[in-house]
């Protein structure tokens, strides 16, 4: 069996950012309310006409040269998004037709916020198989297009961004373990009530926007990252004292606080990047991931945990050596 591993990184931010004293102006909030309950100051928000394929190209683009190959040399795309820019066809068959590596497989993941560790595994078990040898892995996602800016509730945590990864083939871990679940009894604690089959209108009776009940999801977010950590940890001899690194998806401060206490990590030791991102859905784990390796907090051999939590619910970890 081939392991994994990550040749490079890559994240990309839209140019606009959208502040909390933006915010002020907008809906009845305070940047010190936002800041207390989610520690978001700002997030990043796509120009009109710029759509998740081009943040993703940007993103992936930067993980290629980080990895020091060319777009030929892929054989695999997998890209998590909830925010593609067409029903279809997929946002990983454009991008790959930008890139320019024509005729592998290349498809999306709809996990929403865990879209990136869903597709992490997928690469991975097509590695596994031999019937990958590169694959290009992406989080991408234009939330802020499906945010009510009414809504004070939910408008305030989301941004836009991508990040993506280069897997490679390898001898030796690379990923050690990832693992995925889902629970769709959740559906109706966060989710968008509209869609292609069940329709679209813009009425707020069926609107294509994020709904959301707040605080249960917290707690439940709060609960079940710290079990997936708990279970891949244990199932592989480890503990959160061997974690040089946890990468949890940047949903809010508060839950990301949270996490680490209950695994008894130091925040130290959690990639935070709540306040300058916000939430971007699938983005989220692979563009804090890329912050930490450009800025060189993450070493090559250094302990990864990453994990994904989202809407559904879905949930999901993956392990690795960096
Ligand atoms: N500014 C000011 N007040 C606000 C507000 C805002 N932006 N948003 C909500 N409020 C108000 C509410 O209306 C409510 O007022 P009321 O008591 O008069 O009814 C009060 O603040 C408390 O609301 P509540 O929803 O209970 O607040 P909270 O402490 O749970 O914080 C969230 C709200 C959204 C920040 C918090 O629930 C959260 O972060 N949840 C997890 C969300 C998440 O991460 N989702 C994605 C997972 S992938």
């Amino acid at each position: 069996m081939n392991h994994a591993r990550i040749i490079g990184t890559g994240g990309y931010l839209p140019e606009k950012v959208l502040t909390n004293a933006d915010l002020e102006r907008m809906i009845e909030t305070t940047a010190d309310w936002i800041v207390e309950r989610t520690g978001v100051e700002e997030r990043h928000v796509a120009a009109p006409g710029e759509t998740t394929c081009d943040l993703a190209e940007h993103a992936s683009r930067r993980a290629l040269e980080a990895a020091g190959i060319e777009a030929r040399d892929i054989d695999l795309i997998v890209l998590g998004t909830t925010t593609p820019d067409h029903v279809f066809p997929s946002v990983a068959t454009q991008l790959q037709h930008r890139l320019g590596c024509h005729g592998g497989p290349a498809f999306d993941v709809q996990a929403v916020c865990t879209g990136f560790v869903y597709a992490m595994d997928i690469a991975r078990r097509f590695i596994a198989t031999g019937a990958t040898r590169r694959a290009l892995v992406v989080g991408a996602d234009t939330f802020t297009r499906i945010v009510d800016w009414q809504d004070r509730g939910t408008c305030i945590l989301f941004g836009d961004g991508a990040g993506a990864v280069v897997l490679e083939a390898a001898d030796e871990p690379g990923i050690i373990d990832s693992r995925l679940h889902a629970d769709g009894r959740y559906k109706e604690l966060l989710w968008v009530p509209a869609g292609v089959s069940s329709g679209y209108d813009r009425t707020r009776q069926n609107a294509a926007f994020v709904e959301m009940r707040g605080s249960e999801v917290f707690k439940v977010a709060v609960h079940t990252l710290k079990e997936i950590a708990e279970q891949i940890l244990t199932a592989n001899g480890m503990t959160a004292a061997d974690v040089n690194w946890l990468i949890p998806h940047q949903a809010n401060r508060r839950i990301l606080a949270a996490t680490a206490k209950r695994l008894g990590l130091p925040e130290e030791r959690m990639v935070d990047c709540v306040r300058l991102h916000g939430n971007t859905s699938a983005a989220s784990v692979p563009l804090a991931l890329d912050v930490a390796v450009r800025d060189g907090r993450i070493q090559r051999d250094d302990i990864l945990l990453l994990e994904g939590f989202g809407g559904g619910f879905t949930w999901g970890a993956v392990l690795l050596k960096y």
